[in-house]
């Protein structure tokens, strides 16, 4: 069986593309794996959340992949700041990373570009973090999108590093995992691309159903068809693409007929899509609000998850310890 860990950003809630994406995965992923999945709230420091969004971003984060499926008793769900291990770590791979290879990263070029006012030290090591997040559970495979590929190369490249020095064959090179063929691309609503890489184009698990009306209403779309079987432009076929994901075929087909004929209401579409995507979120919606309220339940999956994610980052940390030379009297 395989290590795979997974690193969730602390900000930023689920959107169907995230759900349709990766999580339907993750939750295939945990009946296969030894999983980890933890919230990132360490490495959230570097934009300076206050002390309230801080807290209130892990709970809503947890709470949705709690009701997307994540299961704590299959898999470690833990945050991050409850082990301490982690930053113990990181600092001793801090020793071995060179600021030259760090400054080279394209995310780090790319803060520099956009908030030259706050280049703090925690950009310059988030790598580094990254890495002892990943190998403080000497984690075989990580599941990262596209933006996240370079940080894990350096992950490997801190592990074999680390390997090297000490002569020991101790940390296992992260891979990335693979979802094949099984990963869905959800379209936004601004025309073109994916869901998320622009603001504003992306409904949320937690959008009440008068935000998802608006959002979907305001869909970018066309002047219609003119000739009888054209072939759909982006925009429309998106549209298309999300009632694949929430409506009934013969809804689909209903549509897509009314485009052949070019007899298509954009506005009609838009509010059965609407109304599908608020059938399909509402249930989610709900049980996110019922277990992000529910304190005691969040605190006993938190503290599961700690206990199970502290076991092996201990273990790790005893090792690693000892590998470098640290002895008691
Ligand atoms: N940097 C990742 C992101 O922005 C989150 C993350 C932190 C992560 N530590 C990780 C991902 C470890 C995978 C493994 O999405």
């Amino acid at each position: 069986m395989e290590t795979v860990l997974s690193g969730i950003r602390s900000t930023g809630n689920l959107h169907l593309g995230n759900y349709f994406g990766a999580v339907k995965n993750f939750i295939k992923m945990q009946n296969e794996n030894n999983c980890f999945f933890f919230i990132a709230d360490y490495h959230s420091l570097t934009t300076y959340p206050t002390p309230h969004d801080l807290h209130n971003n892990v709970r809503m984060v947890l709470a949705e992949y709690l009701a997307t499926g994540l299961d704590p008793e299959k898999s470690a769900i833990f945050v991050q700041s409850d082990v301490r291990e982690i930053p113990e770590l990181y600092l001793l791979l801090n020793m071995n990373a060179y600021v030259g290879e760090l400054e080279r990263t394209t995310s780090f070029k790319e803060k520099i570009r956009t908030q030259p006012e706050n280049v703090n030290a925690g950009l310059l090591t988030y790598p580094v973090l990254m890495a002892a997040d990943i190998l403080i559970h000497k984690a075989n495979k990580v599941p990262v999108g596209k933006d996240q590929e370079q940080n894990l190369e350096m992950a490997r490249k801190f592990a074999k590093r680390f390997n090297f020095m000490y002569k020991v064959d101790y940390f296992p090179e992260p891979q990335p995992y693979n979802f094949g063929e099984e990963l869905v691309k959800v379209p936004g609503l601004d025309g073109t691309g994916k869901m998320g890489k622009t603001a504003g184009n992306g409904i949320y698990l937690v959008d009440d159903e008068k935000t998802i009306r608006k959002k979907v209403m305001s869909a970018v779309t066309d002047a219609g068809p003119t000739v009888m079987n054209q072939q759909m432009p982006e925009p429309i076929d998106n549209l298309f693409s999300l009632m694949k994901l929430v409506s009934e075929q013969s809804t689909i087909d209903f549509f897509k007929d009314k485009y052949n004929s070019c007899e298509i209401r954009y506005g009609d579409l838009k509010k059965q899509l609407a109304e599908d995507i608020i059938k399909f979120n509402l249930p989610i919606r709900e049980k996110i609000l019922e277990i992000s309220s529910d304190n005691d339940y969040m605190r006993k999956v938190a503290s599961l998850g700690a206990e199970k994610a502290r076991a092996s980052a201990s273990q790790t940390l005893k090792d690693v310890r000892e590998i470098i030379g640290f002895k008691s009297f």
